[in-house]
């Protein structure tokens, strides 16, 4: 019950941000160079161009020192209409260029951003599971849309207007001190106090403006669990504490984002007044010093008029640094994920990409070649057991030691010594009491987890020697908790085959997996499911991941308890379909019900982190107390030895 979002730093353990003090905004920006590199010909020409806008802007006043000093002193009312004319052109000018250098901009920009955020979920796919275990999705979320917006933002403007701001306050400031060089220190007066100021502000505003961002993700998750639990909330009438958390949260970064308004206010204040003074001392000094016939009126006019042509340049300075630092933070978290290490595979060389990294498409063309390479029904009949071939054969734990990433550093392992042997084309269900370990054994095989010790064998080869491409082609899995994406039934099957399979190996699983229901729905096995579409019963969703888990005929099956939310008939006849298809591979059936036992060849007990016992249904009833205490009450003592006996296993 996502009641109590916890604060940013556990929701992201990796994420404790840098001190404001070792951290370098211009380092961290420096990152963005790769993705800016493609662009930077256009980034560079834009910034000329804003450099040649600004600089035509300054000669507005030289214009208006000449007209003031020539055609308005001499009366002459053409002069001024052609000084009028020029200034009119000059406005122009600058105007279409300013339009020009957004021209430029735009589109490289958007692709850039595109680009970021391609590489992210590319990314995201690639990285382990121990990785999505530890991260909220709010803050990946976050880091996906606000931060890589604030990029491209700070791409589009700060990074430009910092430096044509720079060149036209230098070239300026060159200008007045030209004109009259006394004016021109007075109005330099405020220089240092206003860049001692933006320093000590860039270096608040850092540790502020990242807070501010966390907390846009700790939100988002909040937001996105509240959406994902509704029926929970609900169910629960939560609803109203729910809506305190996300009232609280919402207050905290409603604080944050003051505390950045303040800073900025302050910025703005010191660049603003400082300034302003200035130009009104350098007003009456110059005023006295044209009544003193030191200086003429068009000299003044023309300092003055650079002097508020340069008032725009520096006060934007303020807002310039603050959506630097958002850009530097929203940089620093873009690689806090970009730099979590993906799926190591030696085994797969150049081909690193692991299958979770390929588009669906490329991994199910992968999956219908092994599929169609799989072994022959001879390959798969169970051998005879004692040859050293036949032991290599099959699924093989051998000494598995795991412990969860996470878990204490002195914490026992989950599973301390696994030693189990799945012949080829035997089926072994996995027993064992709630939270010993049986889903985490499962997803070993598929290398969703590492193994800490020890090693697991698929026909003789280890997994680690695979690469993932391959081994989850040879693997299908299906999962307790069964996942649609937003996509039509058949393409959520399908994901489980090849690039080649179509209608035939879509009814094939469909009719394997009980899940024929998928044909009367509105549009078929068309119809949209997922969050987007049509709900699915628990059952019918079992069903259909079941449906992808058998599609692709994969040689190894691994399930996770699959028929648990299957009523008594419908389960009935998922295991005789099922019965089928575990003739043909080798398979891990994690069971809690006899009748799911029963499907299996062998059964084997998971205590203690270790496998207890194996032996068939009957004799773990027999010699197992524990297997025995398992089996008992879940189902009665008749209907679990019935079917074996009606089997003659
Ligand atoms: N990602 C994780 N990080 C740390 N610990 C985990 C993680 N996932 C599961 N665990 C812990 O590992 C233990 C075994 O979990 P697992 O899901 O493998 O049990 P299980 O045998 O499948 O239980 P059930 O029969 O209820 O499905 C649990 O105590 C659980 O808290
Ligand atoms: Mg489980």
């Amino acid at each position: 019950m996502p009641t109590k979002p916890a604060p940013a730093t556990d929701l992201a353990p990796d994420t404790v941000p840098d001190t404001a003090e070792t951290r370098s905004t211009v380092r961290a920006l420096l990152r963005l160079w790769p993705y800016v590199r493609p662009v930077r010909t256009r980034l560079g020409a834009a910034a000329v161009i804003a450099i040649l806008a600004s600089c035509v802007g300054l000669v507005i006043p030289l214009v208006l020192k000449w007209m003031v000093d020539g055609p308005v002193a001499d009366r002459d009312p053409a002069g001024v209409w052609l000084g009028a004319l020029y200034l009119l052109l000059l406005g122009l000018a600058e105007a279409l260029l300013f339009g020009f250098r957004r021209w430029l901009v735009a589109r490289p920009l958007a692709g850039v951003e595109a680009g970021m955020r391609a590489d992210l979920y590319r990314h995201l796919q690639r990285l382990p599971v121990a990785f999505h275990d530890r991260w909220a999705s709010g803050q990946l979320l976050s880091r996906g849309t606000t931060d890589l917006m604030l990029l491209r933002m700070f791409l589009a403007f700060p990074l430009t207007f910092l430096l044509v701001n720079g060149v036209t306050i230098l070239v300026g400031v060159g200008i007045m001190l030209v004109q009259d060089w006394t004016l021109g220190l007075v109005i330099l007066g405020p220089a240092i106090p206003v860049m001692i100021t933006c320093g000590i502000f860039e270096k608040k505003y850092s540790a502020v403006a990242r807070r501010a961002q966390d907390q846009v993700g700790d939100l988002t998750t909040v937001v996105e669990e509240s959406v994902l639990g509704i029926r929970i909330i609900k169910g629960f009438g939560r609803h109203r504490s729910q809506a305190r958390a996300f009232h609280e949260l919402s207050h905290t970064l409603r604080g944050t984002e003051l505390r950045k308004a303040r800073l900025l206010a302050a910025i703005w204040a010191v660049i603003v007044t400082l300034p302003e003074v200035a130009i009104g001392a350098a007003l009456v000094v110059g005023a006295v010093q044209v009544a003193d016939g030191a200086l003429s009126a068009g000299t003044l006019v023309a300092f003055l008029s650079t002097a508020l042509a340069l008032r725009w340049p520096v006060e934007s300075i303020g807002f310039l640094l603050a959506m630097s630092q958002e850009a530097a933070t929203a940089t620093d978290r873009y690689f806090e994920v970009m730099d979590a290490e993906v799926e190591a595979d030696p085994a797969a060389g150049s081909r690193a990409a692991g299958a979770m990294g390929v588009p669906p498409l490329e991994r199910s063309r992968e999956w219908g070649r092994v599929g169609a390479a799989a072994p022959s029904s001879e390959q798969r009949a169970v051998p005879e057991v004692g040859t050293n071939a036949v032991e290599l054969q099959g699924l093989r734990f051998e000494h598995v030691l795991f412990r969860y990433p996470d878990a204490a550093p002195d914490s026992p392992p989950l599973l301390t010594d696994v030693d189990l042997h799945i012949r080829s084309g035997e089926s072994m269900a996995l027993v064992g009491a709630t939270g010993s370990g049986k889903t985490t054994l499962t997803a070993l095989v598929p290398r969703l987890h590492e193994v800490t010790e020890g090693r697991i064998t698929l026909d003789g080869e280890d997994i680690t020697a695979l690469s993932r491409e391959e081994l989850r082609s040879m693997v299908a899995v299906a999962f307790e908790e069964p996942t649609l994406f937003s996509a039509t039934v058949g393409e959520n099957v399908l994901m489980g085959a090849g690039a080649g399979a179509g209608e035939e190996e879509l009814d094939r699983a469909l009719a394997v997996a009980q899940a024929d229901f998928a044909h009367a729905l509105p549009e078929g096995t068309g119809t949209q499911v997922g969050e987007q579409g049509l709900s699915l019963s628990g059952g019918q969703r079992q069903r259909l991941a079941l449906a992808r888990a058998v599609v692709g005929r994969p040689r190894f099956l691994v399930l996770d308890d699959p028929l648990s939310a299957l009523d008594v008939h419908t389960e009935a006849a998922v295991e005789a379909a099922l019965r089928q298809v575990l003739a043909d591979t080798t398979a891990l059936i994690v069971a809690h019900r006899p009748s799911t036992v029963l499907l299996a060849d062998r059964v084997a007990l998971l205590s203690e982190g270790r496998i207890a016992a194996v032996g068939t249904h009957h004799e773990l009833l027999r010699t197992s107390p524990e297997y025995a205490h398992l089996m008992s009450g879940l189902d009665k003592p008749g209907d679990a030895e019935g079917p074996q006996e009606r089997d003659g296993r």
